[in-house]
């Protein structure tokens, strides 16, 4: 079966080999000097007054800049980081690939243009990206989800393009996913409303054993249909699971972003296709 029938049949698709050593290399020595760089004061997230408000804005604020988000048991009851701050980051998001020169030449190379041309995307607007750490110990689970919940385009258009930058296992937190449970549709949406985020409905029930682990080594990209079901449980191992994703969503054809998504840029700043055909 050809792997674009594959990947609409199954809804992911899971191709071995596609970033080099030198790629992984160069996004993992570039995310290092990011964080060496990082003061964990100077985010405000955690400031103990209007949590939520302060720390939905830096996350809503992280659509177009370099936001560092950690994990969640990262900290002692004190507030203070129970590891170094390496060890102690969930993620880096929503723009690395545009404003930071390094994911931005690989998240714009032309093998990752050939594999979205080929699943036939005119004008591919990269939305979101992010660096995964999945760290050691502390690596929070990732419950399950649809990306289009989060990325929501009339008619729907997202697809998820996943990198793993280092073996990904059962043992570390590895992807799950549930073969043609994408046919079913968009459950719900997670949308702003006054400067806040939410959901419309809670989490539908879904039927664990009927997912598959994802389990690939590093190099391997994984392509996640937007209406995919996927999970990754929680790293309870002494190694870390560090992953790059990005997603792209249709910018021609009469698609329409919605205007409640939580990631929007203006006028001055729109969203850069990786091509246009
Ligand atoms: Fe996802």
């Amino acid at each position: 079966m050809r792997q674009v029938e594959q990947f609409e049949k199954d809804g992911y698709l899971v191709l071995p080999n596609f970033a080099s050593a030198e790629e992984i290399a160069a996004l993992r020595s570039r995310i290092a000097e990011l964080v060496d760089a990082f003061d964990p004061k100077s985010i405000s997230v955690f400031s103990t007054t209007n949590q939520k408000k302060t720390s939905d804005q830096y996350f809503l604020d992280s659509t177009s800049s370099v936001g560092f988000f950690f994990e969640e048991r990262a900290f002692a009851e004190d507030g203070s980081l129970k590891q170094s701050k390496e060890l102690s980051l969930n993620k880096i998001g929503h723009a690395l690939h545009d404003v930071d020169p390094v994911f931005r030449a690989f998240s714009r190379s032309p093998k990752v243009a050939s594999v979205v041309r080929s699943l036939g995307y005119s004008k591919p607007l990269p939305v979101q990206s992010m660096y995964i750490f999945k760290q050691p110990h502390i690596g929070g689970e990732v419950v399950p989800h649809q990306d289009s919940t989060f990325l929501h385009t009339t008619p729907l258009t997202c697809t998820g393009l996943w990198w793993a930058l280092e073996d990904a296992t059962t043992e570390n937190g590895c992807l799950w996913a549930q073969p043609g449970i994408h046919t079913a549709g968009l459950q719900r949406r997670f949308f702003t409303q006054g400067g806040h985020v939410t959901f419309d409905k809670p989490a539908p029930a879904y039927d664990l054993p009927a997912f598959l682990p994802l389990e690939c080594p590093a190099g391997t990209l994984v392509l996640l249909h937007g209406e995919n079901v996927h999970y990754s449980c929680a790293n309870l191992s002494a190694v870390s699971r560090h992953s790059y994703s990005m997603h792209v969503v249709e910018g021609a054809g009469g698609v329409t972003w919605a205007p409640d998504n939580w990631a929007q840029r203006g006028p001055g700043n729109p969203w850069v296709p990786l091509y246009e055909s």
